[in-house]
């Protein structure tokens, strides 16, 4: 079956608790894609995690700018996409993408791509949308640490009710609400932020987001098995 696909994965998946990497979580994020091998293009956008965060506020402590920040953020999502190209072996194009115009000539290869970010002022999410938009995806599946887009944080209340569904205005409310000052600074995107609901209203891509934690519903996902515990966003 032919697909076009972009995933994104959250940088603090690749990483334990105690911000070593998660290997074996790695590999099976990777042997999924392998056991099911569509053809078409995929796109595998990574995330800069913990270790980017730190990278970002001790930039800060020494008094860089943001936009510093921010490069910093994107050089550790792309350390990030490189250690999956290199579990992915002859399956994933061997190069990170830097740019759209780099990515164009990667699809050609047919094979899988793994990238990060792109340019300051932004988070890997609006990356994934970049690429979903650019590649005319079907849909982005954004892997994340909790089940989908809840009604509070579900790390802070155990009664935090998960949306099955929400238009791109009901998500956009969601975020004007909960957005803070923090919102816009280097690390601190939350899974989406300005430049994503732009894109996303633009383009009217279907995203659907869901746990990256023990990969069980994106293997059931990725079999085609619509039966899962996430958040659809559609028109
Ligand atoms: P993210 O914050 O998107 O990665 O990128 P993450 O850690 O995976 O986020 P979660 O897990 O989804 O919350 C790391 C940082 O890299 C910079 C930003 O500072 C961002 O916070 N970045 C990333 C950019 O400046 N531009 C990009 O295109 C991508």
């Amino acid at each position: 079956m032919k697909r076009k696909s972009v995933i994104k994965i959250g940088g603090s998946l690749l990483f334990t608790e105690n911000k070593d990497l998660n290997v074996e979580k790695i590999q099976n994020f990777c042997q999924i894609f392998k056991k099911m091998n569509y053809s078409g293009s995929h796109v595998i956008v990574c995330g800069g995690g913990l270790i980017a965060r730190e990278y970002i506020n001790t930039v800060r402590s020494f008094h860089g700018s943001e936009a510093l920040c921010d490069t910093f953020g994107i050089d550790i999502s792309r350390i990030n996409s490189r250690l999956l190209i290199s579990s992915f072996g002859d399956f994933a194009y061997p190069l990170v993408p830097k740019s759209i115009e780099e990515l164009s000539l990667a699809l050609l290869f047919g094979k899988i791509i793994v990238m990060g970010g792109l340019q300051p002022g932004q988070s890997t999410t609006s990356v994934a949308l970049e690429v979903a938009e650019f590649i005319q995806a079907e849909e982005l599946v954004i892997l994340t640490d909790v089940k989908g887009i809840f009604n509070k944080d579900p790390k802070k209340f155990d009664n935090a009710k998960l949306f099955k569904t929400l238009t791109y205005n009901e998500l956009q409310e969601i975020f004007i609400e909960s957005s803070g000052d923090k919102q816009a600074a280097a690390g601190e995107y939350r899974i989406f932020d300005a430049v994503s609901l732009q894109i996303i209203k633009r383009s009217k891509i279907k995203i659907r987001v869901m746990s990256g934690k023990d990969l069980k519903d994106f293997e059931k996902y990725w079999k085609g098995d619509e039966n899962i515990n996430c958040t659809i966003i559609s028109e």
